[in-house]
């Protein structure tokens, strides 16, 4: 636990003014320890529409995360491109020692495409320019964002084990957010080719965590990808953990999105599916209910999340530092074994997510 300045709280089992405790999370096998909740970066520069990406209110966004009790930052050099972690560096410049930064590596944007690269001189390349944006001598998380279908996984990997002996990454992790076409292919499991993929690279260097989508409307990493993790002692960064907001209630069916924003073409975010998929976000706002005014369902989604072992850490995604700060008090709801059986019985979630 750690004493994080704030109004209201408690220390040391007795509440006191200006303190609360704050859960802590290890990731993996690294002793490396993070607040529960996380920060997706990734909405201040990168998925969501550009119109709303504004640095200054993103820049106090990650500040008061930090402030209530948030430590990992989760970024990728593919945001933006580059502006993400250039973002992250201005906060890590001045409070290092109050966040764990995890980056991902392995794909280009290009003109009409993103493309992947994991060639052994590029993740160098890459490691490098990353500490440079990041303004900071070491990476606490670098992550293989996509395998290279070109390159044998063990090569990137080797490389990326390469920067752990050279003391410019702490732990690596690989991302599975791609996962899930293996589902359409007609496999039983979307997460069976990142297990393979997992099997082979631990082979090299410990995987220390798994990056991979898991919420209420997402929940297929529970079946074998998260006891594979558990099983291993590594750590899963769970994305997406709000359903790209839908989870939290605030967006209204038929509200449209901006053109640029991915999900104004996203199956399950047309008007008719956001309608037929409130019945969850409903379910949310009851268990809210029963846990006192100020609960969010976002915080029940995140606190679902939270409960799916002690080794899952959920990087909610905003640029506002409201949220932000609503997001971390999620680490201090607990859940009733009563609330999650009502969760794990709302109707499954309608519409693709491909
Ligand atoms: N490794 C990968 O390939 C990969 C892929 C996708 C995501 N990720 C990681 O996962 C993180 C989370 O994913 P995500 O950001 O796409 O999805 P998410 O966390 O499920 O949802 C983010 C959306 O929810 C909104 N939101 C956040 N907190 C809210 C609250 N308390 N109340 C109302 N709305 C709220 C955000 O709005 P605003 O942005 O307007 O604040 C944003 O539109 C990313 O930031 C990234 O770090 C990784």
């Amino acid at each position: 636990m750690r004493r994080i300045p704030y109004r209201i709280g408690y220390f040391g089992g007795r509440h006191r003014e200006g303190y609360r405790q704050v859960e802590r999370r290890t990731i993996g096998a690294t002793a490396l320890d993070v607040g529960a909740v996380g920060l997706g970066c990734m909405p201040m520069s990168w998925g969501y529409s550009r119109s709303q990406q504004r640095g200054d209110r993103s820049l106090r966004a990650v500040h008061a995360a930090l402030d209530a009790g948030v430590s990992l930052l989760d970024t990728a050099d593919m945001y933006g491109p580059f502006t993400n972690e250039l973002l992250v560096g201005r906060v890590l410049k001045e409070r290092r020692a109050d966040a764990f930064v995890s980056t991902k590596c392995g794909l280009l944007v290009g003109d009409q495409h993103v493309v992947a690269n994991g060639r052994p001189g590029y993740v160098r390349r890459a490691c490098d320019a990353s500490l440079r944006r990041l303004q900071t001598d070491v990476i606490d998380l670098y992550q293989l964002h996509r395998a290279d279908p070109e390159v044998p996984v063990e090569e990137t990997w080797g490389a990326m084990a390469e920067l752990v002996a050279a003391g410019k990454v702490r732990a690596l992790g690989l991302c599975a957010v791609g996962a899930r076409p293996a589902r359409r292919g007609g496999t039983a499991d979307p997460y069976e080719g990142t297990i393979r993929q997992l099997e082979r690279v631990q082979q090299v260097f410990p995987v220390a965590a798994v990056e991979a989508e898991l919420s209420v409307w997402s929940p297929e990493a529970l079946e074998r990808l998260l006891p594979w993790c558990r099983a291993r002692g590594v750590g899963l960064l769970a994305a997406m953990p709000l359903g790209s907001g839908f989870l939290t209630g605030t967006l209204t069916p038929g509200g449209g999105f901006e053109p640029d924003d991915p999900r104004a073409r996203h199956p399950r975010f047309t008007a008719e599916m956001m309608a037929a998929n409130q019945p969850l976000v409903a379910g949310l706002r009851r268990v809210a209910a029963r846990h006192g005014d100020g609960v969010t369902p976002a915080q029940v989604a995140l606190a679902w999340v939270l409960g799916q072992g002690p080794h899952v850490v959920p990087v909610p995604g905003t640029k506002r530092e409201r949220w932000a700060v609503e997001n971390a008090g999620a680490a201090e709801l607990r859940l009733t074994a009563r609330d999650l059986a009502e969760i794990d019985a709302l109707p499954p979630p309608r519409g693709s997510w491909d």
